[in-house]
């Protein structure tokens, strides 16, 4: 079967980063990160649009300066337990911590998904980005990268190794024998590790894919290494074509290098098109949107995310900006880039703030033709396999998938019906055989690995 590409959809409710005035549109409605609704219809239209998965992003810490939507916002596995019952084959992927949860309580909760939906589960791993977030969990500090990474590495083999507690004919329940269980089909994984020490078996069969299927985002160097060992699937920035290209090409290069089958990692780039009758149309809006959205004190706020909430309206706005890269190591280690720059170029902190936030246009910006081509480009170029999109409003959803999608049907490069009613089935990757049954038989397919290698 031919490549095709593969869309997922993240919706931002109120507003999401950089979409600081988007609540006080009058179509949005004022609680829509909190309505069920809300996300029931989001979902629904793109599963209408035969979109792979609806993808929830989410953390845990907080202050005013937060965007709309991340101040108040639903669970992510809780609302998509919700979504499962009113959508049949769009995938539901709910971001989670490895470093702010217990691999049992996740796992069960991952799995519990997993049949609620039928075999439409993901789990989207993330080792939390805001460092603040540690003082929600008992922590004066949040753990540092080589920890972090470490432990998201054996937390999601933890998982794998509950998920396959039980084998997949398990459960006779044969009337007439009195056979309910077939115990030499049910298996405790006896885990101890340097992170976990955890006995199982996990009360809870495998689905219909088998298993959840395992998504990452990040981006250094421990973030691609995680990828690489465990990713089936990943969120990844977008900025240029060649910047997602390089990525594409490093992250199924590592993933070769571990002897894994790099047609079994999908990456979805984060992608927030704008369509409209011309190309010109496109643009203009495009500009206007970040026109209305452009708040300096939201921006300045924000900008002290990656720095652990920090607060830098303290600072004198023209004067120089302050050298916080020891704020930055725990956090998003990228921002140091941005001291770095800030202070090689002499920029103050206004135009730093200024620099960081400045009109940088998708590049899915255009008439439908454009759109579609450009995707088109990306994707024939190795640069993705698809998008994660992200829109402002329901309308512009609606127009994408009534306008683009038709487009990439026509081209051969998008389907004009699911292929599955799984994830896994969906997204073209193997059914993972339970690890017992492998050692009886036939071939796993995970190998778990003892550390995160650097490939
Ligand atoms: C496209 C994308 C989406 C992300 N979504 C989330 C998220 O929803 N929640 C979260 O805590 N971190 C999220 N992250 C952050 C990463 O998990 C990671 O913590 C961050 O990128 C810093 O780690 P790194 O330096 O390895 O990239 C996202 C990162 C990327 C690139």
């Amino acid at each position: 079967m031919s490549r095709k590409i593969h869309f997922g959809l993240h919706p931002y409710g109120v507003g999401g980063p950089g979409q600081d005035n988007l609540w006080k549109d009058p179509s949005i409605a004022k609680n829509a990160s909190v309505d069920i609704n809300y996300y029931i219809a989001q979902a629904k239209l793109a599963e209408a649009g035969l979109f792979d998965a609806f993808f929830i992003v989410d953390s845990q810490f907080i202050n005013a300066s937060y965007p709309a939507h991340y101040l108040n916002r639903l669970e992510p596995l809780t609302l998509l337990s919700a979504v499962a019952t009113h959508t049949t084959n769009i995938g539901l992927v709910a971001t989670a911590s490895s470093t702010y949860n217990s691999p049992f309580n996740l796992a069960r909760r991952v799995a519990s998904l997993d049949h609620i939906s039928g075999g439409r589960a993901g789990w989207n791993v993330v080792t939390s980005f805001d460092s603040q977030v540690s003082k929600n969990f008992g922590l004066d500090e949040h753990l540092d990268y080589a920890t972090r990474y470490g432990r998201a590495l054996e937390f999601v083999e933890v998982a794998r190794g509950l998920w396959d507690s039980y084998e997949d004919d398990a459960f006779p329940a044969d009337v007439e024998r009195g056979v309910f269980l077939d115990p030499t089909k049910l298996h405790a994984l006896n885990h101890v590790g340097e992170h976990f020490k955890i006995a199982g078996p996990l009360n809870l069969s495998r689905s219909p894919q088998g298993q959840p299927v395992i998504f990452q985002s990040g981006v250094s160097e421990d973030g691609r290494n995680l990828g690489a060992h465990i990713a089936e699937g990943i969120f990844a920035p977008g900025e240029s074509f060649e910047q997602a290209r390089d990525y594409y090409a490093d992250l199924k290069r590592r993933a070769a290098a571990l002897g894994r089958n790099p047609d079994h990692i999908v990456i979805l780039i984060h992608g927030n098109p704008i369509v409209a009758s011309t190309d010109e149309e496109a643009q203009a809006r495009s500009r206007e949107i970040f026109d209305e959205d452009n708040d300096f004190d939201r921006k300045l706020g924000f900008l002290g995310r990656a720095f652990g909430a920090y607060d830098f309206s303290q600072h004198d706005l023209d004067g120089p900006f302050p050298d916080l890269t020891h704020l930055t190591e725990r956090g998003g280690r990228r921002a140091a880039d941005l001291v770095r720059l800030a202070i090689e170029s002499g920029w103050t902190l206004r135009q730093t703030v200024e620099f960081a936030s400045a009109y940088k246009p998708s590049p899915f910006v255009g008439s439908p033709e454009t759109v579609a081509d450009t995707i088109q480009t990306w994707f024939e170029g190795r640069a993705i396999d698809g998008i994660n999109l992200a829109f402002r409003l329901t309308e512009d959803l609606e127009r994408f998938i009534d306008s683009v999608v038709p487009i990439l049907q026509r081209r051969g490069l998008y389907r004009s019906e699911y292929e599955s009613d799984t994830l896994r089935g969906n997204l073209g990757l193997p059914i993972p055989v339970n690890r017992y049954s492998a050692a009886a038989g036939s071939e796993s397919a995970w190998q778990p690995a003892d550390e995160l290698t650097s490939v």
